[in-house]
């Protein structure tokens, strides 16, 4: 078996500006980082106009949206906490004020807080699923109202809109010592296909994206020195980490007519994690 220290750590340049999503309307939760500001500048790379959501850090959004705009791209940034009905209601309707419409939303906004199950409050409990489930919830739902009294626009989309919620492998990975996150992911994942089902017949499209270990600050300790780098690598098959562009290009794909019949999936971007990497051997 190879070593993962000999495998290159590259990512292939994408080629993009297909126009794949000219005209339309995109929201990303949590862009002023990691994945979400990936995804937010792909999302523009392909046309679409795009919202930046965050919720503290004002300096890291512009700079996202700055660079949006320096590509020609549409872009605001939107201060808005995902987890209260109210700033997502007045977030939604910011974008609307400013662009019209939605017609992508990126429901990516999540955080950890970690303890061992007998030390976790109520309070890291709570604000873990506030964030990660509740918040999806809260702006699918602004989404699903408009995308329905909206319709489809034929020159925009097939689709009347799409959903891409950011799970995780942890979705199906039970995790100890993470019982909060992964219950908010496995969440995720029937929030999405409930609603996938329930809208399907008003051709919305509502997919999960599930993404393993990628390098971004939320997982940090996993990969910033070689030894935990070297660890984590035994629970990854491919042998690298994944890069915030490999989630990008996947939810841009998803959101894009290209993946037109696909609806109600979650799909596993994670270089083989959840194929139980210990059974390799043995067994
Ligand atoms: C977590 C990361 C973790 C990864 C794989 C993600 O959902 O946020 O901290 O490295 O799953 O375990």
């Amino acid at each position: 078996m190879n070593d993962s220290n000999e495998l290159p750590n590259v990512v292939m340049p994408h080629c993009p500006h297909r126009n794949l999503l000219r005209g339309q309307k995109a929201l990303v939760t949590g862009a002023s980082s990691g994945i979400g500001k990936s995804v937010a500048v792909y999302l523009a790379q392909e046309g679409a106009d795009v919202v930046i959501n965050f919720i503290g850090d004002k300096q890291a959004a512009h700079e996202v949206m700055e660079t949006i705009r320096s590509n020609g791209g549409k872009s605001i940034s939107i201060q808005a906490d995902v987890s209260s009905e109210a700033q997502v209601q007045a977030m939604f309707a910011q974008m609307f004020d400013n662009f019209g419409t939605i017609d992508i939303l990126v429901n990516n906004a999540g955080l950890q807080q970690d303890a061992p199950f007998h030390k976790m409050t109520l309070a890291q409990w709570q604000k873990v699923i506030d964030v990660n489930l509740t918040g999806q919830f809260l702006c699918a739902r602004e989404a699903i109202r408009e995308f329905k009294r909206r319709g489809v626009v034929p020159e925009i989309s097939s689709a009347a809109g799409k959903i891409i919620g950011i799970s995780s492998v942890h979705e199906v990975i039970p995790w100890a010592g993470h019982v909060n996150y992964a219950a908010s992911k496995g969440g995720v994942k029937m929030l999405n296909k409930s609603i996938a089902q329930e809208v399907a017949p008003y051709r919305i499209r509502v997919n999960s994206v599930a993404p393993g270990a990628i390098r971004t600050p939320i997982n940090q300790s996993a990969w910033e020195t070689p030894e935990a780098y070297n660890k984590l690598m035994n629970l990854v098959p491919y042998k690298r980490i994944g890069e915030p562009e490999d989630i990008a290009r996947t939810v841009t794909w998803l959101a894009s007519d290209d993946a037109d019949y696909i609806t109600g999936v979650s799909l596993f971007v994670d270089g083989g994690m959840t194929l139980y990497p210990g059974f390799a051997e043995g067994g």
